[in-house]
């Protein structure tokens, strides 16, 4: 079990997962709403008697249903608990709490095949007030509000660059330091907000150089007829994107066109390029010459290219998603993940 402060309740989740309408979900048996979106986990709220299940503060449910075998699903959750350890224990980053809870592990009743019960992977976290996650915090916010948020992100960002530089070849974890991945869950006696990271269910961590999360267990959410290209021309660029502190950082600057707040993408890159220019001196005193490679400033029209390619690439993916749900339906299989409807960019 990952914490006792967060505890899943397999019951309930249960009964969740049984009476789940995946194209509906609060018309499921027991009703809920859908609190986000990623590539490959919808997150949830659940309720019961109309009310909310959990106690004070709630709960938020990560659905992930793309597990095949007791082993895959022993390995991630060894991997899930080692990736929050090393970011909490060793890279000083705040962890949102949470626990695993697997169903379908102990195999379909006899008689039954493994289609009808699926293993489905629900990450049970505490959940945040929707005003204090970080796309939410900034939608309203002004010029100078938002500056001192995303240095906040930036400055816990370079937290865990600096441990993986200095464990490089030895322990290093990937971060996806986008705006949407940060819960404000109080303020320094400065006004500087303090910041708990929640995008916990790719656990990207490399050891003795090695990626240790499987990358086939995401490709599970791709179209079959695209597993190949996927596999071929864009898996190894994803994995290694989210250990290269640079591309972190023009990621999070570049969020802000799809978070809608364009005008915010310069004070994101003077931040981020300030940033650059204070780590320098620091990375000029570690030994290794890679290590001592400054980062380059990050440009507008860089940001700008990206961000389209980017846009471009997951409107392209989702397509793809909703044509082989389609193809699904027409062979009357069940698609078992749910699809976001058009994203807002
Ligand atoms: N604990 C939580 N409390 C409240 N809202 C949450 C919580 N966790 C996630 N959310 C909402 O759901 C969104 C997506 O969650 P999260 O970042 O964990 O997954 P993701 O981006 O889908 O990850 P991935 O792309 O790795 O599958 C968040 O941006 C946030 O709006
Ligand atoms: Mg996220």
């Amino acid at each position: 079990m990952m914490s006792p402060v967060v505890k899943g309740d397999v019951d309930l989740l249960a009964r969740f997962e049984g009476g789940l309408d995946l194209a509906h979900p609060e018309r499921s048996e027991i009703p809920a709403r859908v609190l986000g979106h990623g590539e490959i986990t919808t997150v949830f709220e659940i309720f019961e008697d109309g009310r909310e299940t959990a106690s004070d503060p709630g709960l938020a449910y990560k659905r992930m249903p793309m597990f095949h075998s007791e082993a895959e699903a022993e390995s991630y959750e060894a991997l899930y608990r080692d990736h929050v350890s090393v970011l909490r224990d060793e890279a000083g980053t705040d962890v949102a709490e949470s626990d695993l809870v697997w169903l379908g592990l102990e195999g379909p009743p006899s008689g039954a095949s493994r289609s009808e019960n699926p293993i489905v992977l629900y990450i049970v976290q505490e959940k945040f007030p929707a005003q204090t996650i970080g796309h939410q915090q900034i939608r309203n916010a002004g010029p100078a509000e938002a500056r001192v948020l995303l240095r906040t992100v930036v400055e816990e960002a370079w937290k865990v660059f600096a441990f993986n530089r200095r464990n490089r070849g030895r322990l290093e974890v990937g971060l996806d330091a986008q705006i949407s991945n940060w819960a404000v869950v109080g303020y320094a006696e400065n006004g500087v907000p303090r910041l708990r990271y929640i995008d916990t269910s790719t656990p990207l961590l490399r050891r003795g150089g090695v990626e240790r999360l499987d990358p086939e267990l995401f490709l599970r959410s791709a179209p079959s007829f695209l597993v190949w290209i996927i596999r071929r021309f864009m898996l190894a660029d994803v994995l290694e994107r989210y250990y290269d502190v640079r591309r972190v950082m023009i990621d999070l600057a570049a969020n802000l066109f799809k978070e809608q707040r364009p005008d915010l993408v310069p004070v994101a890159l003077e931040v981020i390029n300030e940033s650059f220019l204070s780590r320098k001196a620091d990375l000029e005193t570690v030994g290794t010459p890679e290590a001592t490679e400054p980062c380059e400033p990050v440009s507008l029209a860089e940001v700008r290219s990206y961000y389209r390619e980017d846009a471009r690439i997951w409107r392209v993916y989702l397509a793809f998603r909703k044509t082989d749900r389609l193809l699904h339906r027409v062979l009357r299989r069940r698609y078992p993940y749910l699809l976001p409807e058009r994203i807002a960019r």
